[in-house]
């Protein structure tokens, strides 16, 4: 049995098994390891739904790092809300150190571009990557897009592997559709 068996159960298709998602984050890593040997580096990963991709991909990277975590909102529901909410917690000198974002999924770009925007209006950070773990293909992008993508997907809803819907289902290995009556 399953340990989240019962969360699979809600979803009515698995886009992103445990074994792809792995195999992608092992070449997403080597491209930081690669782009970052010798750069000190501070990772800056938004909370809530990057833990575990923030999680997984830095266990991959041998380097010398800081990772900090940002707080972050603008979803209610299944609907970006449009206004990006930050949570000021201290975060470490960004002055002569790279700096790479982390965050879960690229919908309309607007939280990432809120963020980078606020970054660079501090101008301490010698340059400025992101990296998402998913961007959708969608008509409402309006706003960043990413150095670094793992996987591009439909302009679908999804949940697992930190993604929520309502605060649930982000333990949930695998990424997913949940089925429509739950929703
Ligand atoms: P954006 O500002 O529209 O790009 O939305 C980005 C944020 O909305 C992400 O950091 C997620 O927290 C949340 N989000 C966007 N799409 C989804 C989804 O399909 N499932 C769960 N959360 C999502
Ligand atoms: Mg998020």
């Amino acid at each position: 049995m399953n340990p989240t068996q019962s969360l699979r159960d809600d979803l009515k298709a698995v886009l992103l098994d445990e074994s792809t998602i792995a195999r992608r984050l092992d070449t997403l890593a080597s491209e930081l390891a690669a782009l970052y040997r010798g750069k000190p580096l501070v990772v800056v990963a938004l909370m809530n739904g990057s833990y575990v991709f923030a999680s997984d991909l830095l266990r991959r990277l041998d380097l010398p790092l800081e990772v900090a975590f940002l707080r972050v909102f603008s979803y209610s529901g299944t609907a970006s809300s449009g206004t990006i909410c930050f949570h000021e917690s201290p975060l470490p000198s960004l002055n002569g150190r790279h700096l790479l974002l982390l965050d879960d999924i690229l919908d309309t770009g607007a939280t990432l571009q809120a963020v980078c925007r606020h970054f660079e209006a501090l101008a301490e950070a010698e340059s400025i990557r992101s990296c998402v773990l998913l961007r959708k293909r969608t008509p409402r992008h309006h706003g960043a897009l990413a150095d670094h993508v793992g996987f591009e997907i439909e302009d679908l809803f999804v949940v697992g592997y930190g993604l929520d819907y309502c605060d649930r289902y982000r333990q949930l290995p695998v990424i997913g559709v949940l089925r429509d009556e739950l929703i």
